[in-house]
Parts: C-alpha cells; structure tokens; sequence
C-alpha cells in the first residue's frame, strides 16, 4: 500500500503516519525527520535545509525530489509519506516518479484540524534527545517537569516550536500546500479525517478509511 499524510503542521501526521506503518508493516517516511537527520549529521543537504526550517518557510522543491527519488528506489513496495508532498510541483514531480515505476498511490488521508488547537498542541509538544521518547503537556506530560519519565535526560523542543515560527509555519501552510489538497481531491484521492479527536479515535477513522 502506498500513501500519503496531509495535514498542516501538528494535525497529528507523524504520530499517525508511524502507528500505521507499523500496524500494517509499511515503510514510515517523513520529510521533515529525514532533514532533521541531516541536520544532526552536518550533511550538505542538512546545512542547506536548516535556514529554510529556522524560519518557518519549505525547503526548496528541486533539493526535496533529489532526496525523495533516492529514497523511492529502495522502497516501492509500500510506505506511507508524512509531510511531502507540499507544494503542486512536488505532488507532480511524485506523480512522475511513480508513473516511472509503475506504481501509484492508493490514498491520500488529510487530516484536518483547526489553527488554535495546531498551535496549542506545538507549544507543548517536547521530545527526549537521549531515548527519542515524544511528550506533550496537554496529553502526555513527563512525571517530573522538564525531565524524561524513562531516562532523566533534560526534554528539549523542536527549534521550529516558537509561537512565532509556528504561525509562519500555518500561513505557509495555506499559502502553499492548500493546492496539494485540491491536486489529490481532483484525482479523487483525497480522504479528510478529521484530526481534532483524540488520537485513538482518529487512528480508528483512518484504518477504517483504508481498509
Ligand atoms: P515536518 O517535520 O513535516 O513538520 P510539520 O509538517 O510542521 O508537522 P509536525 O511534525 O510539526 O506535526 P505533525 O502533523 O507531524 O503532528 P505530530 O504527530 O507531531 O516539517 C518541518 C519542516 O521541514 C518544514 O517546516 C519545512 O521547512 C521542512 N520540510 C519538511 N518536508 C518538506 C517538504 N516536503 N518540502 C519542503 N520543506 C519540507 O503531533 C504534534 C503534537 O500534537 C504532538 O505532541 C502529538 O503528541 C500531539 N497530537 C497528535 N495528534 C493529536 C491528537 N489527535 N490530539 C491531541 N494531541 C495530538
């Protein structure tokens, strides 16, 4: 099977995009995690996207369908793409890719979710840099403030979780990825969740939805 997340930023596609890949053993491949590895690693294509995220805006097209046409060749049998496409060019440059190896997608589950609950839930999301474990302080906060319940390493927030970057982040969003919506609902793809239930209750919708 082969999908794609679609949602604005903190609509819950990482944490439901990794929940069914596992559930139905697909291959989990989210943009934004990938970059923020090369990041860690000091890589060309790290140091390139970093100023781009910093500030709220995407990462240029060509530099993302370079990284993206890599990673396809090694995973055409199934997987499910959290945060890309983003912008028109890179839904077609997708529908390219895939048309040249004779595959399609079979879904494009969207979730939405209003823009004050986004930024809410941004604001208190924190992760663990040592163990990796992801915490928020409206549904999962850690034991003790500010320290991870497994480990005791100090939590950290993603460099992009400021109020401000968030609300650039949401107007880039509208600006630029609203048109991949359309892109996919026009090729009668699209399936909108609606992202503000609990997460147990969406991940029901969408299992239901791709069932
Ligand atoms: P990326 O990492 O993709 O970030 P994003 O799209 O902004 O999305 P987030 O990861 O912030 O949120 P999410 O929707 O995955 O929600 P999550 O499950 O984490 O991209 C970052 C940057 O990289 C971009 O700004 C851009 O610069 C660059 N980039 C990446 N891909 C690109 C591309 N294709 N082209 C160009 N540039 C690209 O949930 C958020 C929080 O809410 C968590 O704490 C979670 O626990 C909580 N939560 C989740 N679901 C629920 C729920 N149902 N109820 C309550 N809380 C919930």
């Amino acid at each position: 099977m082969r999908l794609v997340f679609l949602g604005p930023p903190g609509s819950g596609k990482g944490t439901q995009a990794k929940n069914l890949a596992e559930k139905l053993g697909l291959e989990h491949l989210s943009t934004g995690d990938i970059l923020r590895a090369e990041i860690e690693r000091g890589s060309e294509i790290g140091i390139k996207a970093k100023t781009f995220m910093d500030a709220g805006a995407l990462v240029p097209d060509k530099l993302i369908l370079e990284m993206i046409k890599d990673i396809l060749r090694k995973r055409a049998n199934g997987f499910i793409f959290d945060g890309f496409p983003r912008t028109a060019p890179q839904a077609e440059g997708l529908d390219e890719l895939l048309r040249g190896m004779g595959i399609q997608l079979n879904a494009v589950l969207y979730l939405s979710v209003g823009d004050e609950v986004l930024i809410s839930r941004l604001l208190g999301r924190y992760y663990c840099p040592k163990c990796g474990l992801d915490y928020n302080l409206n549904s999962r906060p850690p034991k003790k403030a500010g320290l991870c319940d497994n480990c005791g390493e100090g939590l950290r927030q993603r460099s992009d979780d400021t109020e401000e970057v968030i609300r650039r982040r949401l107007e880039v969003y509208h600006q630029q990825t609203k048109a991949v919506e359309d892109y996919y609902r026009q090729k009668g793809l699209l399936i909108e969740i609606n992202g503000a239930e609990p997460p147990d209750s969406v991940a029901a919708a969408i299992l239901e939805a791709v069932a």
